[in-house]
């Protein structure tokens, strides 16, 4: 066995699956035996590419098919062919600029008046209706099998060659200009359209009589599959995870041609949704009796330091035309911080024997007892140690399955008096929504990409996720557990009424019920998550008793699929005497709690105008816990600081009041929210006031792309704390200071350039973990000042502009605390380098940042220095996308050439496969001297 494994290691430095499959293909003619033993090295190979919480055993194969994919998009003059899910309303004078919070509207219904493929493809849903009687039974016919698209024969090289994850849209260019292809609200980059995805699939004869699945962890959207010129199925949600049996249609000893449509509508997004093939896809291969999709479940009732109840369910299929009997076996295993599997079991659940009937499922239930568990929970005060469950199906005393579950051992505990208690111990919610764009990568999920996300926020002091309004990349839940954030999993922003016109609505009705468990059924294994969210300021809220009719079905599917977590959806409009809230376990408040359009200008708003609610919904539901699941929608553009400056803790953005219409940009002085929303301050302030609330998850953590109120000719939002770039606003030392009060640090705003200010008003404004800070202008002192009561920054409004120095030193109880200095800079001068990390893995995935600075002869960054960088790189790695975090910068992301934002540009950089060695990136502008990043790929 040593001797094998040795060998394959060898050959895997010259083979990697795809080659090899072509070279069993070349050899076709060649000896049965070769073919034989290229097969078995092949599948071996196969295990070795996949993670270890995956599920792959001798018995089961999960394969990544992400690489080679051939990939076509009609343009936006062509007319795409026919083969269409369903037909959509038609949409005239949509205008996408209108308020995150209007009202959302009845849905239109339109009749199917030509052939449409929706009842082939509901048929993928089967396994997530729960009344037998609803499933759907496949139609006669094979639409679309004489296309050639899905031929095997059809002749795709003049295609693009893809890998997986593919964001079709995120390349641009981006439209500019009045009533463009796309507007501000979904990006202005191409996402809407049809395309197509071709891969070839190699199945060897040895895979003759297993079940073999497509598992598609996120395709946008309506997605059709079809396999050597047959209709599989498909799903149209494109941020559900799906699975299609592709059995019925392999042809095993030979190639299989897959073939996918995508049709991303127009008007379907209030944000950027991306387009494509955008989150891993799997081949997976079992014996056709085997563990189902997403098919355990682990749940840790009762958990103490001492001992901990593991209850565990298995779902078991059985595909084959027999009655099977099989015995399920589970272990335990703790898994160190990487993932890994360490040591020998620590528990071990009673087998239990079951007879699976021909094409039906069983579902068996056991429990253990774990002594001295290691519990998962949130840092900096808990570790988030995972274990991993190791189900073996055996039949006949032959394991015909094995399937890894991971898990944590928590206790979550939900008291209306204070808010959220994991293992005892209360954590008050610092969160933050987040969607799922990773900026200049776009929609294509990336591991490193999502996890610099998470390290950013957690500096910040974040120590929990929103997934605003959507099911995340499963990857993000693995992050989540492994760094132990807290995770409000979210999956719909509408139900039946539509907010734009070709949104989810459309397919609310024949796909809530399947979308909702399979979300389920994917994510309730995650110990970081926590709470269930079934909707996003639906239009539900506004249709009395039928809205919470049809609340109560969505929260009663949860409650089959997962009683352990409590549910909610996120309301703007509800108040306590609706009958909405009552049906849920939480009470979620969007800007609610603080108040909406509260300010006397507002009086006569035909908009939402609410007094603040926190306390009328701790009046009328004493026993829920409530939170705040959307609050601030604060607004800036980083480094960006306009005058005059508010006096006010919190405002709305007009032009001379935070924002400027002409060039885009709202004021960093961070203290201008959008119309309903509040600064941080006065949400910080709202929920001291009113300590039963559980916390608050800030709109938002990181901008996004789309949605840039206040200014829909923008392409990316203004909300983030973070940038798209990833560079830290002046609001991220706000949110620090009162996140982390056992960090010392301060924060000066705004920078010290102002050659056009001098003695001019300009105002300092300081965020510090401390309680009182003194100011200094070149050497003076500009006072001393404390933080009253709900203050949580020091601000010295009447400061006369002059060149030079300020600094800050902050105390808390009294003592030196920390301090800060911000000097006025000299001419730009050279260009710095630095990356987030010095070396990354040769994987063809792994990502390095990195942040080029344009700094004086004293290496301070200069603050308003604008100039065009160029960006070159050598050795084994090439440039993914640039970027500086200017909301307005309609540069495409995969740019080598971009202006800095006020001294700051961004490039991504990723290290080519399999090759190791050292990567230098390059910047260069006129006239200043260049820098030179490097980085080990290994
Ligand atoms: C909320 C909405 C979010 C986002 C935000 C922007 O009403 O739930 O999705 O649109 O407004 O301010």
């Amino acid at each position: 066995m040593k001797h094998i494994r040795i060998s394959i290691t060898a050959f895997k430095v010259y083979l990697n699956k795809n080659n090899l499959y072509h070279l069993i293909n070349s050899i076709e003619r060649k000896t049965f035996a070769s073919i034989l033993c290229l097969t078995l090295l092949a599948s071996t190979l196969a295990f070795a590419e996949t993670p270890m919480t995956g599920t792959n055993s001798l018995t089961r194969q999960r394969t990544s098919i992400n690489e080679d994919w051939r990939f076509y998009k009609y343009d936006w003059t062509t007319k795409a062919d026919d083969l269409i899910y369903d037909v959509r309303p038609e949409v005239k004078n949509y205008q996408d600029v209108k308020p995150a919070d209007a009202k959302p509207t009845e849905a239109e219904a339109v009749e199917a008046t030509k052939m449409v493929l929706k009842p082939w493809i509901l048929l993928a849903g089967n396994d997530f209706i729960k009344d037998p009687a609803r499933r759907y039974v496949r139609p006669e016919g094979n639409p679309g099998s004489n296309f050639p698209f899905v031929q095997n024969d059809f002749n795709d090289s003049p295609w693009e060659s893809v890998n997986l994850p593919h964001d079709w849209a995120i390349k641009g260019p981006f439209f500019a200009g009045d009533n463009p292809e796309v507007g501000g609200g979904m990006g202005r980059l191409p996402s809407p359209g049809v395309a197509w995805y071709r891969k070839k699939l190699n199945i060897p004869a040895t895979d003759a009589g297993k079940s073999i699945f497509l598992d598609v962890e996120g395709a946008m959207s309506y997605a059709i599959v079809w396999l050597n010129g047959n209709l599989v199925g498909g799903w149209p949600y494109g941020y559900a995870s799906w699975r299609v049996d592709l059995t019925p249609y392999i042809v095993t000893g030979g190639v299989n041609q897959l073939a996918i449509r995508l049709d991303n509508p127009p008007n379907s997004s209030r944000w950027y949704p991306g387009g494509g093939i955008y989150r891993n896809v799997w081949l997976t291969k079992t014996y056709p009796v085997h563990i189902g999709q997403w098919g355990t479940f682990v749940a840790t009732p009762e958990v103490s330091d001492v001992s901990a109840t593991i209850n565990l369910e298995v779902a078991i299929d059985n595909d084959s035309k027999n009655d099977v009997t099989v015995t399920a076996v589970t272990q335990i295993f703790h898994l160190n911080a990487d993932g890994n599997k360490t040591g020998d079991a620590v528990a071990t659940f009673a087998s239990q024997k079951t007879t699976v009937a021909a094409r039906e499922k069983v579902r068996v239930e056991s429990s253990v007892t774990l002594k001295n568990p290691r519990l998962w929970g949130p840092p900096p005060t808990q570790t988030p140690n995972r274990y991993v469950a190791v189900t073996t199906l055996w039949q006949n005393d032959k394991p015909v399955d094995q399937y890894e579950t991971c898990f944590g051992i928590r206790s979550l505990h939900f008291d209306p008096d204070s808010g959220i208690f994991v293992n005892g111990e209360h954590i008050k919610i610092k969160g933050v929504n987040q969607h799922h764009d990773l900026g200049a990568l776009g929609a294509a999920f990336n591991t490193r990409a999502a996890e610099r996300q998470l390290e950013m926020l957690r500096e910040m002091g974040c120590n929990a996720i929103r997934t605003a309004h959507n099911p995340p990349a499963s990857e993000l839940l693995e992050l989540t557990d492994r760094m132990g954030f807290l995770v409000m999993d979210e999956i719909f922003d509408c139900w039946e009424r539509k907010k734009t016109p070709l949104d989810f609505h459309l397919i609310f009705s024949d796909w809530h019920e399947q979308d909702l468990r399979a979300f389920i059924r994917r994510d309730r294994n995650h110990p970081s998550v926590i709470i269930w969210s079934f909707g996003n300021e639906v239009g539900e809220q506004y249709t009395g008793e039928q809205g919470a009719a049809l609340a109560k079905q969505l929260n009663n599917i949860i409650k089959e699929e997962d009683s352990t977590r409590p549910t909610t959806a996120a309301m703007n409009w509800s108040k306590p005497d609706m009958p909405l809230p009552a049906v849920l376990d939480l009470i979620s408040l969007n800007y609610q709690g603080e108040g909406i359009r509260q300010a006397p200008e507002f009086e006569g708003t035909d908009r939402i105008r609410t007094s603040p609610q926190y306390a009328a919904f701790r009046e009328k539901f004493p026993e829920k816990v409530i939170l705040s699941s959307e609050s601030a929608s604060a607004f800036s553009s980083r480094c960006i600081y306009l005058f005059p400056v508010s006096e006010k803790i919190s405002d709305i953005v007009r032009d001379g009041r935070g924002g400027d219409s002409k060039i885009r940009h709202v004021s960093a002085y961070e203290l201008h929210a959008v119309d309903f929303g509040s600064s941080a301050d006065k949400v910080f302030g709202s929920i001291a006031r009113h300590p039963f609330v559980a916390g608050e998850f800030v709109w938002t953590g990181w901008d996004h792309l789309g949605e840039p109120t206040p200014y829909y000719d923008s392409r990316s939002s203004y909300s983030g704390i973070i940038d798209l770039a990833g560079f830290k606003k002046d609001r991220f030392y706000l949110y620090q200071s009162h996140w982390r009060p056992e960090l010392p640090m301060a924060h000066i705003l705004p920078h010290w350039n102002w050659p056009e200010r001098v003695g001019e008003i300009t105002p300092v404004h300081v965020f510090t973990s401390g309680d009182e800070a003194e100011l200094f202008l070149n050497g003076k002192s500009l006072g001393r000042k404390q933080k009253g009561p709900y203050e949580y920054r020091l601000r010295w409004d009447d400061v006369k502009y002059e060149t030079g120095e300020l600094k800050v030193v902050s105390y808390k109880n009294r003592e030196k605390w920390a301090e800060d200095v911000v000097k006025t800079t000299d001419e730009p001068d050279r260009l710095e380098a630095s990356a987030d990390r010095n070396a990354i893995r040769a994987d063809g995935k792994d990502l390095a940042f990195i942040t080029v600075q344009i700094t004086d002869k004293n290496e301070l960054t200069v603050p308003r220095a604008n100039n065009l960088i160029q960006f070159s790189i050598e050795g084994p790695g090439e440039i993914v996308a640039t970027d500086n975090g200017d909301p307005t910068n309609f540069v495409p992301f995969p740019s080598h050439e971009r202006e800095a934002f006020n001294g700051l540009a961004l490039v991504i950089i990723r290290a080519k496969a399999g090759n190791s060695g050292s990567i230098t990136v390059t910047a260069k502008t006129t006239g200043l001297k260049e820098a030179h990043a490097v980085i080990k790929s290994k």
